[in-house]
């Protein structure tokens, strides 16, 4: 999961990282109150789970608070690569003296652990790592001995940050560590890391990626899920324990298998064409026991889009053979009843097959028709999708 700034931001606080006063607002009277209690000059920051913001106009400078309420009425609204800015961060304006680059992030190609610094930080540095590598080092850090003080100069040393800023900055990387191990992130960023006129150093901005994985451990890590952006039927899945993901055509997708499930998109995708561009309309992997209940749970997911038109399950009979998942797909449709409303093509091989197809061809469904080979069956459910 990946945070907003604003989450960043109070991880950052909650492990003393260095930042500066900040409050959110997703109305005008709230940005302007919220500048006139921080005072002075603020700059006013779209929150969008998406880089490049103040590129795209979503970051801006304000004068005074009536000043913040204007800068906040052109970036509230505003659509930033395809994200709707619904909150708003105001900020105390810092007085920039230098910008740098750090992060931490998991390495997952060398199994341990990245750290990444550059004294040309700021918003440019996608374009420094490409045209002047060397002023972003990379140095690894073991998963087992991590960041101590020792390290944290070493890396401090390696990218060559001024001297005057050196031990403030190790400082720095040892709390990002903490937020880093503490918060089970796979990533956190600070560009920019600032040095202020005034020579301190502070957190600008922050990214963060949280280890869903690690949610269990994590209890207060549920306040932080985005639920306005979620799409309703990935959290129902999500609460049904389903590997779902939402997608933008009309065939509904179940499988058994995620490779399976992802070869049945492109076979889908591909017979689609016959028929004025059907695709897909989600992915849904059922996994290796595909019981009545989670077919069902499937089912009622994919028959609940009202994109659906029609519904391909493509199984793979293994360790559960396709007489058991017949029998789901039979129970299922009876668990659903009036519900189950759109054209199902079922299309089963493997363990058991024969029994699996009678199982069904005995139920006689009024939905379900079968087809046997897998190119049949998506190119019958794309047309169903089509009518
Ligand atoms: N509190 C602040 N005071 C002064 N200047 C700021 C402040 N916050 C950001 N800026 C300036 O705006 C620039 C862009 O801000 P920021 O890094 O937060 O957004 P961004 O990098 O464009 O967004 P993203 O990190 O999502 O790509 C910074 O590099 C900095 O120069
Ligand atoms: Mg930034």
């Amino acid at each position: 999961m990946d945070l907003f700034e604003y989450q960043a931001r109070e991880l950052f606080e909650k492990h003393g990282v260095p930042v500066l006063a900040a409050e959110i607002a997703t109305t005008l009277d709230e940005a302007e109150a919220a500048a006139k209690k921080i005072g002075g000059k603020v700059v006013v920051k779209a929150q969008v789970k998406v880089g490049g913001r103040g590129k795209a106009g979503g970051v801006k400078l304000a004068e005074d608070a009536v000043d913040a309420r204007e800068k906040a009425s052109a970036i509230l609204g505003m659509d930033i690569k395809g994200h709707t800015v619904r909150t708003v961060m105001i900020a105390a304006a810092a007085p920039i003296e230098s910008e740098y680059y750090l992060s931490i992030l998991l390495d997952r190609s060398n199994r341990n652990f990245l750290v990444m610094a550059s004294v040309s930080g700021g918003m440019d540095i996608e374009e420094v790592a490409h045209t002047a590598p060397e002023k972003l080092v990379k140095i690894p850090v073991s998963a087992v001995d991590g960041i101590n003080a020792l390290k944290a100069r070493e890396i401090v040393a390696a990218a060559k940050f001024p001297e005057d800023v050196a031990e403030q900055v190790a400082q720095t990387l040892l709390r990002l560590w903490e937020v880093f191990q503490s918060e089970d992130a796979t990533l956190v960023e600070v560009n920019p890391l600032i040095k202020s006129k005034e020579g301190k150093i502070i957190a600008l901005d922050g990214k963060i990626t949280i280890d869903d994985n690690a949610l269990f451990r994590q209890p207060d890590h549920s306040a932080l899920v985005d639920h306005a952006s979620t799409n309703a039927l990935e959290a129902a899945a999500k609460e049904r324990d389903l590997n779902y993901v939402k997608l933008d055509g009309q065939v509904g997708i179940i499988g058994n298998g995620a490779g399976l499930v992802m070869s049945t998109l492109d076979v889908v995708a591909d017979a689609g064409k016959k028929y004025g561009g059907v695709q897909p309309a989600n992915f849904l992997d059922i996994g290796g026991g595909a019981s009545a209940q989670v077919m069902a749970d499937g089912l009622s997911i994919i028959l609940g889009d009202s994109d659906v038109k029609s519904v391909f399950v493509n199984v793979f009979g293994g360790i559960t053979s396709c007489d058991a998942v017949a029998t789901g797909i039979v129970q299922a449709l009876e668990l659903l009843g009036s519900k189950a409303t759109k054209p199902i093509v079922v299309r089963l091989e493997g363990n058991n097959v024969v029994q699996g197809r009678e199982i069904l061809a005995k139920a006689a469904h009024r939905l379900v028709e079968q087809v046997e080979t897998m190119d049949g069956a998506a190119d019958r459910a794309a047309q169903l999708a089509a009518k």
